[in-house]
């Protein structure tokens, strides 16, 4: 028999509680958490003012090689591309922004109005070597704001991401700012940064010797102990900022400190894909090891044009989804949907059969959670189930009481048993619903 798994670097979510022996992601990565997560992005999403955004899961390659940039390691050694059979090149998105950006022309949105704040949730594709937090397929939770330039607009998507995460249950995050400049304040600094990498080439790793001839900045990002010695003095673009940008990020540092929002001022952060403009950030937590980072985003005032719009101003984060379950696992946090109670209806001859099956479809249109057993099992191992299921009550359905229109009702976390009419059993239902909500 052949035998498949999940391609390398994916993981399965699972339903059902976790089982102590399986593997951590497989444990961590269920169902329950993962709509909880999603379910709290939503919610700080809404609150702010944001609407969901669906974009299709592969685009053009030709969108990401533009607006990522040829010389950034997801377009150079990270796409999954492949030609599709009309012989067109096709891209699995290796990233959210630019098929916002797509979407926002191609459906002239902007005519909508002045600012646009859109959120997402979906998977992303990069080939990475598999890593703890680096996936082939991993999942963002994402915002984008398009048209607004003033600095409130990045203090608030900064403060959005932060209530996202802390709303989750998660401590110990670590805000980096930085402001990588823009078209103006940036081609002295490569002039610099060039000159100073020039002389120390034989210390970079392939990687950053690579960098340097398509994409210099990115140099400063290399995570390898012997570059980062390398180009511990390097130039940076702070110190090379344009009176706009210096103006821009003053104002962004002060609303943030005003906001009582702490941040460590991070000059080597340059991000990894070239859109960016002006703010970027990301935030981090400590227990992740080398893939540290939760979030990450910033400022792309060019990104649109690029694409070919008018020049509108954008903003926005990503942070994977797997990265927030494997923190929130490490601080030992729960997170969970509630559950809705179930209700177990037994039956064991045909006739009860037939009755179960009609007072579940009465009951579940009516908006309850019903399990009903379907094999013909006996009474004791449809017990066994309602239990596995964790049901809150069973209703045992008897012919003999069926035939004066009651059943027995048990509540199952008491063992309390009580014979009730039928046509009671609806609003019992409703009543004990209610009374555990409060
Ligand atoms: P990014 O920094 O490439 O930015 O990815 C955003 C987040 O996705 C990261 O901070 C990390 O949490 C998660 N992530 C990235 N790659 C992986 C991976 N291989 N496995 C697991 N998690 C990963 C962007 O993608 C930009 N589009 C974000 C943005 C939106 N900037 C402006 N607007």
């Amino acid at each position: 028999m052949i035998k498949y798994e999940r391609p390398r670097g994916t993981e399965d979510v699972l339903p059902g509680p976790p089982d102590p022996s399986q593997p951590p992601e497989e444990r961590i990565f269920r169902t329950d958490r993962w709509q909880a997560l999603e379910n709290t992005f939503r919610d700080v999403c809404e609150r702010f003012g944001y609407e969901e955004i669906r974009t299709p899961l592969f685009e053009a390659t030709e969108l990401f090689v533009r607006s990522v940039g040829e010389g950034t390691d997801i377009v150079a050694k990270e796409m999954y591309t492949f030609e599709d059979r009309g012989g067109r090149s096709m891209t699995l998105r290796p990233e959210g922004t630019a098929p916002v950006v797509r979407a926002f022309l191609q459906h002239k949105l902007y005519g909508r109005a002045r600012v646009h704040r859109f959120y997402y949730l979906g998977p992303i594709f990069r080939y990475e070597a598999k890593q703890k937090g680096r996936y082939r397929q991993h999942h963002q939770a994402g915002v984008e704001i398009l048209g607004a330039m003033n600095p409130a607009v990045d203090v608030e998507v900064i403060h959005l991401g932060l209530c996202y995460l802390t709303e989750l249950g998660l401590t110990g995050l670590e805000l980096h700012l930085n402001s990588i400049g823009c078209p103006v304040c940036r081609p002295r600094h490569r002039t610099d940064l060039v000159a100073f990498l020039g002389g120390k080439l034989d210390s970079l790793c392939a990687d950053c010797q690579r960098r340097y001839r398509e994409n210099p900045l990115r140099v400063l990002d290399c995570k390898e102990a012997g570059c980062q010695r390398t180009t511990a003095d390097a130039p940076v673009l702070l110190d090379y900022l344009c009176d706009d940008c210096r103006e821009h990020f003053a104002e962004v540092r002060a609303q943030l400190a005003g906001m009582d929002i702490d941040f460590g001022l991070n000059p080597r952060l340059v991000r990894g894909l070239d859109y960016y403009t002006k703010t970027a950030f990301e935030i981090l937590h400590g227990s992740l090891g080398a893939q540290n980072v939760l979030l990450g985003g910033g400022r792309y005032d060019g990104l649109v044009e690029l694409c070919g719009g008018d020049p509108t101003p954008g903003i926005g984060f990503g942070a994977g989804i797997e990265r927030a379950l494997l923190a929130l696992e490490t601080e030992g946090q729960e997170l969970r949907v509630p559950r809705r109670p179930r209700v177990y209806l037994t039956a064991v001859s045909q006739a009860e059969r037939r009755r179960a099956q009609l007072l579940a479809r009465d009951l579940r249109s009516q908006g309850q959670c019903v399990d009903v057993d379907c094999e013909g099992r006996s009474l004791k191992a449809q017990m066994r189930e309602a239990n596995r299921l964790g049901a809150a009550w069973v209703v045992f359905l008897r012919e003999d009481e069926l035939a004066q229109g009651r059943a027995a009702l048990r509540w199952m976390n008491t063992g309390t048993q009580e014979e009730v009419a039928l046509d009671d059993l609806l609003p019992i239902l409703r009543k004990e619903e209610e009374k555990q909500r409060k």
